[in-house]
């Protein structure tokens, strides 16, 4: 759901107001329909003029006008137009009133407002009449009349239309009023609906025959007063005849120019009504009060008053023209106003419209920015689960490995315990006759292994246990401190027989503890155990006991080979994936005690340095109230279990051939195995690889045998070292390793290695195979041992070696003081080592390889080249030519001539 803030609403409740305010502006129009008779004279035209101009004062009228030019047909077809429209008014300026009664009838009926103007009506059926009386009209003419003719005269009357309501009222008002004067003699009413040229012939054509016929003529109208005139005038009696006529209108030769010019005596002012009508309409629309009868003054304007009249008029007219002027500025600035609002409403309306646009942008820009916010925090949160599915599958992977490894770390331990109960065995086996003491030492070696093996497997067990949840403390009170005093002792006799001194150093004599016996004994016994392993002979193993009020903290310390920072870390990891030289009976040993400390609520810490030692730190809290009553009887390892070495190293009695750099952790193996061989060998054997190299070094034996998982530096890392220095590289090497996958032969003979060989082994396979590389390098020798320069079937390694040492022969051949010492300094060896090396490689010492070089060289310069013999004896570095012959002769039977000769 979408929230609507408040800025929303206010947003809103503005737009309402500004629609409100709007409407409220705009005032309701009214439109008015004016159905005019005709308008092709002066007065109707002032009609309409004096409408236009009271309608600009009332911008909510407008007004549709038609003409019906004196039909009454169309006048009344136009009305009923104006009616269908339909008109909000109607006014209606009719020519035959009877006529238009009923189409004016039919409007009023309809509702629409009518107003009737100048020409009333005879019925009630309209809303307002504006007009003047035109009874009242003729009255005036005739009363001014009798003035005129000082009561005493003839009058004649001219009417426009029989039917007409004007020429009806005002010949009714003139004859009445003539009828009173009895002198007054009325003589015709010439009535019709005249044209000009008509009126103008029918009086012409009456006072032609009679020109005294009157002596005054009444016209209804100024123009038609003016039409008599004429006639008169063309008559000749314009002078003895008085007019009057009606309307009063001011214009050159309209009713008040003709009063002024003295033409026309009088005219009765008869107002249009143009004005009054708008207003009263405007009335009617907006409902306001207004009458329904109208009457518009009248009265007589003769010479006397028509200046007055006139400048009245006049001043009337400018104030209309005024009027006009304002209206139509009124109407330029109402123009501009309404253009303007029409700029102000769509400047509103593009406001808004802008404000709605922005509103509604702003509401989506919101929404995209929330949408962003939403898609960035699942993006996170996709891009969180990738990365936990990721570490979680880097765990998996790492578990997977580390489970393999582990694997292949339990198969490598239980290797070796194998090799060392099937090698005896088979030894005994292949035996024809059995020596007692051999034999002991044979089962004392395959006991001890078994054992090994039980205790891997408890080992195993007692972690799965652990790992299951299942394993549960049986906590007893002991005394701690006879109980690690008892542990210590068992490991005396090992220690003495490595020459290591073991200590356990207590300010206590006894130390009330409660703690499961049998697992606290497994920890101490492993780590006791794990020093021995890394401490060397001769090193030192130290335990203390420290105590304050919380804890106890009990060192076992040793100055050993110690670990690397990153073995440091991973010390107690079973899976440890690190330097695979760590044994897994130390891995499986460390996570144990690890676990057993943790069931006791306890720690265990390392602190190690390479080449210096290391320190376990097993800290324990001290529980509440531990006394030392109750001390009850403490299992323990039995001695058995503490490794002793059963094979008993005899030395050797008799002195070979061939000597054999032997390198074996393991110490059972190494003795079993340096017994076995050193009936055919030399035999010197090492723990590490380290030491190895360094007999290696110094013996340069004729064939080295390694284990592969050795602590430090391992046994394909050595065989890489023996076989990059040119010092051993010619020495022939023998793997022997728990890894027998295949990968590891391949990777151990990438490494340069001459033989890999699995355990457990046979010790006759392995025997065999040292005999058979050793035969090789002598066939090798043999074949070599003619040759001097670049044997092609010599290792690509040692062919390089021996280019090396001729270049340097070259180098320094003239030289008579040459001597071995020099060119072994030369090549960073030492004499022994080049003796070795030579001789290893050509069956030959070195001197004996310079003489053949000097001898060969000698017999290439005799045949090939033109030098004398002493130049040839002092470039081999002879000092005396008759060496050289000497020299020669010895080796080869001929003197250097003879050879040269030959
Ligand atoms: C104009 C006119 C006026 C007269 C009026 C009467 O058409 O003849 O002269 O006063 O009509 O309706």
């Amino acid at each position: 759901m979408k929230k609507y803030t408040s800025s929303h609403c206010w947003l809103f409740v503005l737009i309402l107001l500004i629609c409100g305010s709007c409407q409220s502006n705009e005032k309701q129009h009214f439109r008015i329909g004016f159905s005019q008779c005709g308008m092709d004279d002066r007065w109707r035209e002032e009609m309409v003029e004096g409408m236009n101009r009271e309608l600009s004062f009332y911008p909510e009228l407008s007004m549709i006008l038609k003409d019906s030019k004196w039909n009454n047909q169309t006048q009344y077809a136009q009305i009923e137009e104006l009616i269908n429209l339909p008109v909000d008014l109607l006014i209606v300026s009719p020519n035959d009133s009877k006529l238009l009664e009923p189409v004016i009838t039919k409007a009023y009926q309809k509702g629409i407002p009518v107003l009737v103007v100048d020409r009333r009506v005879f019925s009630d059926q309209f809303t307002a009449f504006v007009g003047a009386n035109n009874l009242v009209v003729g009255q005036h003419a005739g009363e001014y009349a009798n003035i005129l003719l000082n009561g005493h005269g003839r009058v004649l009357e001219v009417g426009f239309g029989p039917r007409t309501a004007p020429a009806i009222g005002r010949h009714n008002g003139f004859h009445s009023v003539i009828q009173k004067y009895p002198h007054i003699q009325y003589v015709d009413y010439l009535n019709k609906d005249w044209a000009d040229k008509d009126l103008r012939e029918a009086l012409t054509q009456k006072l032609s025959k009679n020109p005294n016929l009157t002596d005054l003529i009444f016209a209804h109208n100024d123009r038609c007063a003016l039409i008599a005139y004429d006639v008169c005038k063309n008559l000749g009696i314009e002078k003895k005849v008085k007019f009057i006529g009606v309307d009063g209108l001011v214009g050159n030769n309209l009713g008040l120019d003709l009063v002024k010019k003295g033409i026309i005596n009088a005219t009765i002012l008869y107002p249009t009504g143009g004005e009054e009508s708008i207003r009263i309409a405007a009335k009617i629309l907006r409902k306001q009060a207004f009458e329904k009868e109208n009457e518009l003054f009248t009265s007589v304007i003769d010479a006397q008053n028509v200046n007055i009249m006139l400048a009245q008029l006049n001043k009337l007219k400018e104030q209309h023209a005024d009027i006009e002027r304002q209206a139509t500025r009124i109407k330029d600035l109402t123009k501009i106003f309404s253009s303007q609002q029409a700029v102000l409403y769509l400047s509103f309306f593009f406001l808004i419209l802008l404000l709605l646009l922005g509103a509604v942008l702003f509401y989506l820009f919101r929404d995209r920015q929330e949408s962003n916010v939403r898609l960035s925090e699942q993006n996170e949160a996709i891009l969180n689960q990738k990365n936990e599915i990721e570490r979680i599958s880097l765990l998996a992977k790492q578990a997977t490995e580390d489970k393999l490894r582990f694997y292949s770390y339990i198969s490598h331990e239980f290797r070796t315990p194998l090799s060392l109960i099937l090698t005896p065995t088979q030894d005994i086996l292949h035996r024809k006759t059995l020596d007692a003491r051999e034999t002991r030492q044979a089962f004392l070696l395959i006991q001890k292994n078994a054992n090994r093996l039980l205790r891997l497997v408890d080992q195993l067990l007692e972690l799965r246990k652990v790992d299951s949840g299942k394993m549960e403390l049986n906590r007893q009170q002991h005394d701690l401190v006879s109980f690690i005093k008892d542990i210590v002792n068992d490991f005396q006799v090992k220690a003495k027989s490595q020459q290591i001194d073991l200590q356990f150093i207590c300010p206590f004599k006894t130390l009330p503890f409660s703690f499961d016996a049998e697992k606290l004994d497994k920890v101490f016994f492993n780590i006791i155990s794990n020093a021995f392993k890394y401490t060397p002979d001769g090193g030192a193993i130290h335990i203390s006991l420290l105590k304050n009020v919380e804890k106890l903290e009990i060192l076992i310390a040793d100055n050993g080979i110690g670990m690397t920072q990153e073995e440091k870390e991973r010390a107690f990891d079973l899976f440890y994936r690190g330097n695979q030289n760590i044994s897994l009976g130390t891995g499986l040993g460390l996570a144990l005690s690890r676990e057993f400390l943790t069931l006791h609520q306890g720690e265990i810490e390392v602190e190690s340095q390479k080449g210096k030692g290391t320190t376990f730190k097993i800290i324990l809290p001290m529980l509440a109230s531990e006394d030392i009553e109750g001390i009850s009887q403490m299992p323990h390892y039995t001695k058995e279990d503490i490794e002793p070495t059963v094979v008993v190293d005899t030395p050797a009695v008799q002195h070979h051939e061939n000597t054999l750099v032997l390198i074996e952790d393991n110490p059972d193996l190494r003795l079993f195995l340096k017994q076995k061989l050193q009936q055919f060998y030399n035999v010197v054997s090492v723990e590490t690889a380290e030491a190895g190299w360094t007999e290696i070094l110094s013996n340069i034996p004729d064939l080295i045998i390694s284990d592969v998982m050795l602590p430090g530096m391992d046994g394909f890392s050595l065989t890489q070292k023996i076989k990059n220095d040119f010092r051993s590289s010619h020495i022939p090497v023998i793997l022997l390793t728990a890894k027998g996958q295949t990968e590891n032969q391949i990777e151990g003979t990438r490494a340069g290695a001459d033989a890999y060989i699995p355990k457990p082994f046979n010790q006759q396979f392995l025997e065999e195979k040292i005999k058979g590389l050793l035969d090789n390098r002598d066939r090798m020798r043999r074949r070599f041992s003619g040759e001097i320069t670049n044997p092609s079937q010599i290792q690509k390694g040692e062919r390089k070696f021996l280019v090396e040492f001729e270049l340097l022969l070259e180098k320094h051949l003239t030289e008579s003081t040459l001597s071995v010492e020099k060119l072994s300094r030369e090549l960073g060896m030492s004499r022994v080592q080049l003796f070795r090396k030579i001789s290893a490689l050509t069956n030959k010492n070195v001197t004996d390889y310079i003489a053949d070089f000097k001898l060969l060289k000698a017999k290439a310069l005799l045949k090939e080249s033109d030098k004398t013999i002493s130049e040839i004896a002092y470039e081999l570095g002879f000092n005396n030519p008759s060496y050289f012959t000497t020299f020669f002769k010895q080796k080869t039977h001929q003197t250097p001539s003879e050879w040269r000769n030959s």
